[in-house]
């Protein structure tokens, strides 16, 4: 049976919600009251600002009905109602994971094993099936990356996959770019040398938060593409040396790339970033543009580099690599928070042409949640 009481004093009131026994701020509760004069019906939106509510707030009174709470607060003696689904959803009084390291629900770590199942979504199906979309989706918010076949193979049709999730984000770069040898290049991806498993544009602030690779011609030998769970990765190192992960997690790491006539981006920001609560929310990690290191003090600084050392040697571990290779009409889009990539060595000899742009995880999540439904507030488990 469930039931509904009120502390002496005002400040909260204890419901039971599915059998749990939940306790509720009065300040909470009316803050988040969802009658139209709080809450515009129409988008959601709070109308008032927390100075609009008394600082002296208390519930007077507090009664349930068919699945819903009625609550009375002084001094406004304002009534509403909360259904008591959405507070179970809401409910804060409970167990907080705050688990160093820990990783978001709907987050699957993964290693080499996943290049038996990498995870591919058909071209013409995203575009048409919203079901399939939002499935290529939590691939992509669940595993960091995803593949796509299938698209069309012509110039800027990466720009085709972008918009079925998102927005494009431009930068010095352009609004894409292309990867293809060039003699005097500006930037090491230019090349065809292999490069070290990375992060893009760590020294930007924020980072693009997703890349977009896109595949247009591929006969040159060699040039496959790998990526590296860095969620993984620094779940392995902090496994096997605590104080290796603290020490890359607690001192600020500098990158910087100036490489062309004009530009000047610099960032300060941690290898392995941590949310207040523990929670990993992002890995930056690129050889090619990290910058002197004077954030970390004198007596840490040996620690700092063995405990980056190990993080290389964990990222260039064989069993971490899921490697696929592209093919014209093909393309990957990687979590660029999370998930590092890399591409083998190539021959000059056919040709390789890719095309990559930027776009950002808070549009994608957003396109996958308006699919599923607004209630779904976080990626099922
Ligand atoms: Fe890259």
């Amino acid at each position: 049976m469930t039931s509904v009481t009120c502390d002496p004093t005002g400040d909260y009131l204890t419901v039971d919600l599915g059998g749990k026994s939940r306790r509720f701020h009065a300040i909470w509760l009316r803050d988040n009251a969802p009658d139209p004069e709080t809450r515009a019906p129409g988008n959601g939106q709070r109308l008032i600002a927390l100075r609009d509510i008394p600082k002296d707030t208390t519930i007077c009174a507090a009664t349930l009905f068919d699945g819903e709470l009625e609550v009375t607060f002084d001094p406004e003696k304002k009534t509403v109602r909360y259904d008591l689904g959405w507070l179970a959803d809401h409910a804060y009084d409970g167990a907080h994971d705050r688990q160093r390291g820990r990783t978001a629900p709907g987050t699957t770590l993964w290693d080499n094993t996943l290049s038996q199942n990498v995870p591919t979504g058909d071209f013409t199906a995203l575009s048409r099936d919203q079901t399939a979309l939002a499935t290529w989706l939590d691939h992509v918010i669940r595993y960091g990356f995803a593949k796509v076949t299938g698209g069309p193979v012509e110039p800027e049709a990466l720009f085709k996959l972008v918009d079925l999730f998102g927005y494009v984000r431009e930068t010095n770069y352009g609004r894409h770019f292309d990867v293809q040898a060039e003699v005097n290049p500006t930037n090491l991806a230019y090349t065809g040398l292999g490069l070290q498993a990375h992060t893009d544009n760590p020294y930007r602030d924020p980072v693009p938060t997703v890349q977009v690779l896109y595949c247009l011609e591929s006969t040159a030998a060699g040039g496959d593409n790998m990526v590296v769970d860095g969620f993984a990765a620094a779940a392995r190192l902090r496994a096997e040396n605590e104080s290796w992960f603290d020490v890359l997690a607690d001192y600020t790491g500098r990158f910087e790339y100036a490489g062309e006539d004009g530009v000047c981006l610099r960032s300060r920001r941690p290898m392995i970033e941590l949310g207040p609560d523990g929670e990993l929310i992002g890995v930056r990690f690129n050889n090619r543009s990290l910058a002197a290191l004077t954030d970390v003090p004198f007596d840490k600084m040996q620690t700092y580099y063995a405990a980056y050392r190990r993080l290389a040697e964990i990222i260039d571990d064989p069993a971490m690599e899921v490697m696929f290779r592209l093919e014209p009409g093909e393309a990957f889009v990687v979590d660029n928070t999370r998930v590092l990539h890399a591409r083998k060595g190539y021959s000059g000899v056919g040709s390789r042409w890719l095309q990559g742009c930027y776009a950002d995880m808070d549009s994608l999540r957003s396109t996958y949640h308006a699919i599923r439904g607004a209630r779904t507030l976080e990626v099922a488990e």
